[in-house]
């Protein structure tokens, strides 16, 4: 099947989200319509609650809407069966979670080697020298031997974007990949993250920071569920002109 929109790496059309709790129905999500680009950065900007990383986790595939579509590159991910959506996670997403989801009881380096080696297949003798690289790249060359909890919450928020970058993913979903983080580590990542949308690559920034409305493409704007606005930046500030 075929998405409408042939230039979008992603089309959501009118999904909804409902939780049932006990008695109560909670909708996270209330027929949301968007689009996500390839080569560029969409920031999802709303206030705690308003249905973000619910968001993200139907468009990972890691949760499943009540309602709606969603296509990625005009394959509805809904029609998957359980082996199709596990590859399409494994081929497609890289997952910032917001709270980190680190393996407790693996190193920093092996928190990382464990998705090279197991999902990307990439031979044994190959994974260290990778992921030492990818945690240089976070600025944590020197705790690659460290467990998460010797790591404060920023240094663990950087083991998980490095490991997200680890399967150089089509798709980057990141859900407060700065709140841990201080200003200029923060602005380092997002650097770091941003410049992961090209080569038709889609980064996804999930945020309560107005600020960073700033560096994105496209910002769509979330309230209560609901897409309350979208707005396109031609120009995206430079991160090193960014303040927060
Ligand atoms: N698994 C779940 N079960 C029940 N309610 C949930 C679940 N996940 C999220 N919610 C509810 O859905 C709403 C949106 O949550 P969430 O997507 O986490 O918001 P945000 O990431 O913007 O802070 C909240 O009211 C939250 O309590
Ligand atoms: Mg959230």
């Amino acid at each position: 099947m075929k998405a409408k929109k042939k230039d979008s790496i992603i089309v959501i059309e009118k999904m909804s989200k409902s939780y049932q709790m006990g008695d109560v129905t909670v909708h996270a999500l209330k027929d949301v319509t968007l689009t996500i680009e390839p080569n560029q950065v969409t920031v999802i900007l709303g206030p705690s609650g308003c249905g973000k990383t619910t968001l993200l986790n139907q468009i990972g595939g890691i949760d499943s809407p009540t309602n709606g579509k969603i296509y990625v590159n005009g394959t509805q991910i809904q029609s998957m069966n359980q082996g199709q959506l596990t590859k399409y996670r494994q081929d497609n997403i890289g997952f910032v979670f917001q709270f980190f989801n680190l393996i407790p009881n693996l190193t920093a380096s092996e928190n990382i080697e464990f998705v090279l080696e197991y999902v990307m297949n990439m031979p044994s003798k190959e994974v260290h020298s990778r992921s030492q690289e990818l945690l240089d790249q976070v600025g944590l060359g020197d705790r690659g031997g460290h467990f998460p909890f010797q790591m404060s919450g920023g240094e663990q928020q950087r083991v998980s974007i490095a490991r997200a970058l680890s399967k150089n993913p089509n798709i980057l979903l990141a859900d407060e990949p700065t709140g841990e983080l201080d200003y200029h580590t923060g602005k380092k990542i997002l650097k770091l993250l941003t410049s992961f949308a090209r080569e038709g690559r889609a980064v996804l920034i999930v945020t309560h920071n107005k600020e960073l409305a700033k560096i994105a493409h496209k910002v769509l704007y979330l309230r209560d569920g609901k897409i309350a606005n979208v707005e396109k930046n031609a120009k995206p500030m430079d991160i090193e002109n960014l303040e927060w």
